[in-house]
């Protein structure tokens, strides 16, 4: 088992803007997610504005991954593989990006809404995005990491929601994927304590119906839920600081 580093102030530097510009990519990428646009055609987008500021897609050939973005609509948890699929009017859709700049990886996903989202939809987006809120208020030196987890569940499962728990977040910074793995569902005061200089995402996906994920046969990464239902996630990128904690991924302030 690898330990969880602790930045020095140069990389938080380095990871600090390589997380800013994986949100700017967010930002950029809002007048695409409408009807009628083909989610490989977005892909298309995000590996040109990425690459324009200086940075690479962490995605693009990760673990086999050919794309420089995971695009998740309605049903799929994470990890959609960008392809021929049309956004429709009324579709919930998640966008995850992770860049590398100058070595340093930042990583943030959000929801968008195409065209008019019914208010079932809605509910569990914001829902999803108080989640994220709710792990956040955990992250503060001294606490325990599955504070965030426990939390998170707790909340979810108040409003009637399921916590998926076949992924996590993870350590990252200097790798994609380092310690700790972050659950989103967990028992309260256990897993390590935070100190500043940890960075970790969070991104908790919630389901309508049933927490299970499979995985799509043919293309090997699209998670969907199992019962067809909708799912909904955000990501922030978390530095724990000495007074609490910095999101380094939150610049627009939206989610
Ligand atoms: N960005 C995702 C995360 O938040 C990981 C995507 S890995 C991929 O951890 F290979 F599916 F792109
Ligand atoms: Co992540
Ligand atoms: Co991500």
């Amino acid at each position: 088992m690898s330990s969880i580093v602790i930045k020095t102030p140069e990389q938080i530097e380095g990871i600090r803007k390589s997380a800013h510009l994986a949100a700017e990519t967010l930002k950029y990428l809002e007048q695409f997610v409408v009807p009628g646009m083909k989610t490989i055609d977005i892909d298309k987008k995000c590996e040109e504005f990425v690459r324009d500021h200086g940075a690479i897609p962490a995605t693009k050939g990760y673990r086999g991954y050919k794309h420089s973005c995971c695009i998740s609509p309605n049903d799929v948890i994470c990890h959609g593989v960008p392809n021929d699929t049309i956004i429709e009017h009324g579709d919930i859709v998640n966008i995850d990006v992770t860049t590398i700049l100058n070595g340093f990886y930042g990583d943030t996903c959000k929801m968008y809404y195409a065209g008019e989202v019914s208010d079932y939809a809605k509910r569990l987006v914001e829902t999803t995005k108080e989640c994220l809120h709710v792990g956040m208020k955990q992250c503060f030196p001294g606490n325990r990491l599955n504070n965030i987890g426990y939390h998170i569940a707790q909340f979810a499962q108040k409003q009637g929601y399921s916590v998926v728990y076949e992924f996590c977040g993870h350590g990252v910074g200097l790798k994609f994927h380092e310690a700790p793995d972050v659950a989103h569902i967990a028992d309260a005061n256990t897993g390590p304590i935070l100190k500043p200089g940890m960075i970790f995402t969070i991104e908790p996906m919630i389901n309508a119906g049933k927490a299970r994920a499979k995985v799509d046969r043919k293309d090997g990464w699209t998670a969907r839920t199992i019962d067809g239902k909708l799912s909904a996630q955000f990501e922030h990128t978390i530095l724990i600081t000495e007074d609490g904690h910095e999101a380094l991924t939150d610049v627009y302030h939206d989610f």
